[in-house]
C-alpha cells in the first residue's frame, strides 16, 4: 500500500509518499513570507498553503516516480494547528480521496512527530519516552505501544521553540530563532549568566519557559544595547543552556521513573545539536539510548503524517469525510 501524507498545520506545506517500509519522497516547502513579521501570520499561512499544496503533492509524486492512481490511501493532519491552514490540507485530502475512491485518515500532528522516529529508526519499538519540542508544543509522552500514549508533562506557557523565537526577536538576530541562537551559542560562554531554570513542583514533568525569556529581556534592558551587542554570543549560550538543562533533566527523569531505556526526540528544537549531545551524555550514564531523527524528519513534514496514517489505514481505521479541523487537538 502506498500512502500520501499531507501536512499543512502551520507554516510548512509538505507532502510525502510512504510504502510501509520507506519514504519514497518527502517534499517540504517552508513559507519564508513570515520571516519579515518575526512569527507566523495565520492568514498568510493559509493563503500560501493554497498556492503550494498541489505543486508540493505533484513534486512528491514525481520524486517518488509514481502516478497519482498508485496512491491507495491519504493521510492528513487534522490538528492541532492553525484552523485555516489545517482546512487547506484537510480539504485537499478529502477531495482527492473522494474523487479517487480511496480511504483517508485524519492524523494527530503530535502523533505524527512520534512516528518520525520510526521512519528514522525502523527497528525502534515501544515502550519509550518521547520529547516533542517545537515552536507550538513542548510535551513529554510515554509511548507504551503504537497508538497508546500517555502525556507525562507539557508546557504551561511558552513552547521551547517559542522561547527561542522570542529571545531571538529581542536580540534582533532573526526568525525562526533556534538556528541563529544555536550558531551564536557555539561561540559564547554558557556560564556568562545563570538564567532561571523552571523545574516547577517536585515530581512535576511540566515545563515553563516564559520566565527564562523574561529574564533575558530584563538582563538585556539592564546592560543596555552596547553591552548586549558585545555579549550577544554569551547571552545566547546562557539562554540555550537554561532551556536545555530543563528539557534534558525532565526527559531523563521521566525515562528513569518509567524504567524505559529509550528516548526519542522530535520537533524543530530537537534539531539543536547541543540539546542532542547533552541528552546523549546524560542518557549514557543511565544506559538510556537517545534517538534523534535527521532535521527534515524532526521539523514538520508530510512523511511523519504518512507513516502514522499508514499504521491506521493498514489496521482498517479510516476517518469520515465530515472530519473537521481540530486546532486544539491533544493526545
Ligand atoms: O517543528 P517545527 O518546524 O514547527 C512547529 O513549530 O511545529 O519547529 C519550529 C521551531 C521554531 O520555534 C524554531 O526556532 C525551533 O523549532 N528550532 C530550533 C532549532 N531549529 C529550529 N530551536 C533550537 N535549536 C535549533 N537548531
Ligand atoms: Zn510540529
Amino acid at each position: 500500500m502506498i500512502v500520501l501524507g499531507i501536512e499543512t498545520s502551520c507554516d510548512d506545506t509538505s507532502a510525502a509518499l510512504f510504502d510501509g517500509n520507506s519514504l519514497l519522497s518527502n517534499i517540504i516547502s517552508t513559507q519564508l513570507i513570515h520571516q519579515r513579521f518575526g512569527g507566523v501570520v495565520p492568514e498568510l499561512a493559509s493563503r500560501s498553503h493554497i498556492q503550494l499544496v498541489f505543486p508540493v503533492v505533484r513534486e512528491a509524486l514525481d520524486q517518488a516516480g509514481i502516478l497519482q492512481n498508485n496512491i491507495e490511501g491519504i493521510a492528513v493532519t487534522y490538528g492541532p494547528g492553525l484552523v485555516g491552514s489545517l482546512l487547506v490540507g484537510l480539504s485537499v485530502a478529502k477531495g482527492m480521496a473522494l474523487s479517487m475512491g480511496i480511504p483517508f485518515i485524519g492524523v494527530n500532528h503530535l502523533e505524527g512527530h512520534l512516528w518520525a522516529n520510526r521512519l528514522a529508526y525502523p527497528d525502534i519499538t515501544p515502550p519509550f519516552v518521547a520529547l516533542i519540542a517545537s515552536g507550538g508544543h513542548t510535551q513529554l509522552v510515554f509511548v507504551e505501544k503504537w497508538g497508546l500514549y500517555r502525556v507525562l508533562g507539557r508546557t504551561r506557557d511558552d513552547a521551547a521553540g517559542e522561547a527561542f523565537d522570542k529571545v531571538a526577536k529581542l536580540l534582533n538576530i532573526g526568525y525562526p530563532g533556534g538556528p541563529p541562537i544555536e550558531k551564536l551559542a557555539q561561540k559564547g560562554n554558557p556560564e556568562y549568566i545563570h538564567f532561571p531554570r523552571a523545574f516547577l513542583e517536585e515530581n512535576s514533568l511540566d515545563f515553563s519557559f516564559s520566565g527564562v525569556k523574561t529574564a533575558v529581556l530584563n538582563h538585556v534592558k539592564s546592560i543596555g544595547p552596547e553591552e548586549t551587542e558585545k555579549h550577544l554570543a554569551d547571552i545566547a549560550a546562557s539562554f540555550q543552556k537554561a532551556v536545555i538543562d530543563v528539557l534534558v533533566e525532565k526527559t531523563i527523569t521521566a525515562a528513569r521513573e518509567l524504567g524505559v531505556y529509550s528516548i526519542c526526540l522530535s520537533g524543530g528544537v530537537a534539531v539543536n545539536k547541543a540539546l542532542q549531545e547533552n541528552m546523549k551524555q546524560k542518557g549514557s550514564r543511565e544506559n538510556i539510548k537517545i534517538y534523534c531523527p535527521p532535521p527534515q524528519l524532526c521539523t514538520d513534514n508530510g512523511g511523519m503524517i504518512a507513516a502514522a496514517g499508514y499504521y491506521y489505514l493498514h489496521n482498517g481505521v479510516t476517518s469520515p469525510l465530515n472530519l473537521s479541523p481540530a486546532p486544539s487537538l491533544n493526545f
